[in-house]
């Protein structure tokens, strides 16, 4: 189902609780445009639709029209980036809980959920988080599929070194080593069907072996390279690496099918899905990120000839969550 609309209009969309306020090119209904593909030009005609609201709720996606979910929640009351967002670590689990559900309903069966996420250090108290994050995600009817260790190198810290407290008190009892690790884990909507993927699909979205072993993705160890802060788009957002999306959606999805990121942020996973002929759904609290977004995705003035038929949509709730939980 298409609908054409005039460029920048607001439009209120029948029986919706959202208003589309933005949009190059034509409007297509994401859930049902997400099948279509484009096998027959090597260049895929992609959408990308961003939705500013609370990702306890998608109710502009529909059941199992998702391929791929790949993500970054903040990491509870994160010093720095979360400080005292939530109430109490319960109302912080209570939260991923609503959205894990949610993400199961969206999720065509046998596909992927990936989750960078860590445990956190607040206080001198670590929150489990990713014991946690685990149980949740398998609460809400996902396979436990695998864990990845994402190592930064040394010397890239992004905001505080810990072990600095030894070397202003270099006694016992003092010690806290400084993270260069996260995790990234991955689970499943039942098992995947092989067969229903096309051959013509699959040759497309084959993957690079030479970049596969060369890059080492075949182990439980990713060594990557984190963003740092101050990075001029991604200022004051805990931005995950683009090679991490990278990998994921070369991984796990298919050229012209859809990926999804609740906790959108600066859009890292929506601009990598673009490059890779992928669709793309974003969640983002924040409006004050649309027009980040929009620049990094390519969208915002960025003339690129190859995918001038791509398109972006914005969609504000009209209702307002005055808190994350
Ligand atoms: C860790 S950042 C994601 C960064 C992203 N991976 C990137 O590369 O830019 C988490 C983002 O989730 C947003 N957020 C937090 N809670 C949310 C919620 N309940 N619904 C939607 N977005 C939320 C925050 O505003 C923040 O931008």
């Amino acid at each position: 189902m298409k609908k054409k609309q005039k460029r920048g209009v607001y439009k209120k969309v029948k029986n919706t609780s959202f208003v589309i306020r933005e949009q190059t090119g034509l409007n297509y209904c994401v859930d049902q445009q997400v099948q279509q593909h484009h096998l027959n030009s090597e260049y895929f005609v992609t959408h990308h639709k961003l939705i500013i609201g609370n990702c306890m709720s998608m109710e502009e996606i529909q059941n199992e029209s998702v391929h791929l979910m790949v993500t970054s929640p903040p990491y509870f009351n994160a010093p720095f980036d979360y400080k005292c967002v939530f109430k109490d670590y319960g109302q912080y689990l209570g939260v991923m809980s609503k959205v894990a559900k949610e993400i199961f309903r969206v999720l065509q069966s046998g596909r992927i959920a990936v989750l960078n996420i860590d445990d956190m250090l607040i206080n001198g108290e670590k929150f489990p988080i990713v014991a946690d994050a685990t149980r949740i995600f398998l609460k809400a009817g996902f396979r436990y599929r695998d864990r990845i260790i994402w190592k930064k190198p040394e010397g890239y810290l992004r905001i505080s070194r810990r072990s600095g407290v030894m070397l202003q008190n270099p006694y016992p009892m003092y010690f806290y080593p400084d993270n260069l690790l996260e995790s990234i884990i991955i689970f499943q909507k039942g098992k995947f069907d092989y067969r229903s993927i096309p051959k013509e699909t699959r040759e497309t979205s084959k993957i690079d072996l030479k970049e596969f072993q060369d890059k080492k993705w075949f182990m439980t160890l990713w060594d990557m390279v984190n963003v740092l802060p101050g990075a001029t788009l991604e200022k004051d957002i805990a931005t995950f690496p683009e090679e991490l999306p990278y990998r994921a959606i070369k991984l796990f999805s298919y050229k012209g099918e859809t990926v999804l990121d609740p906790f959108a942020g600066s859009g890292t996973t929506m601009k990598v899905a673009r490059d890779l002929g992928r669709n793309s759904i974003g969640i983002e609290l924040k409006e004050k990120l649309i027009s980040i977004i929009k620049k990094k995705l390519g969208f915002e003035g960025q003339m690129q000839l190859h995918n001038s038929s791509d398109t972006f949509n914005v969609v504000i709730r009209k209702e307002k969550y005055a808190h994350i939980g």
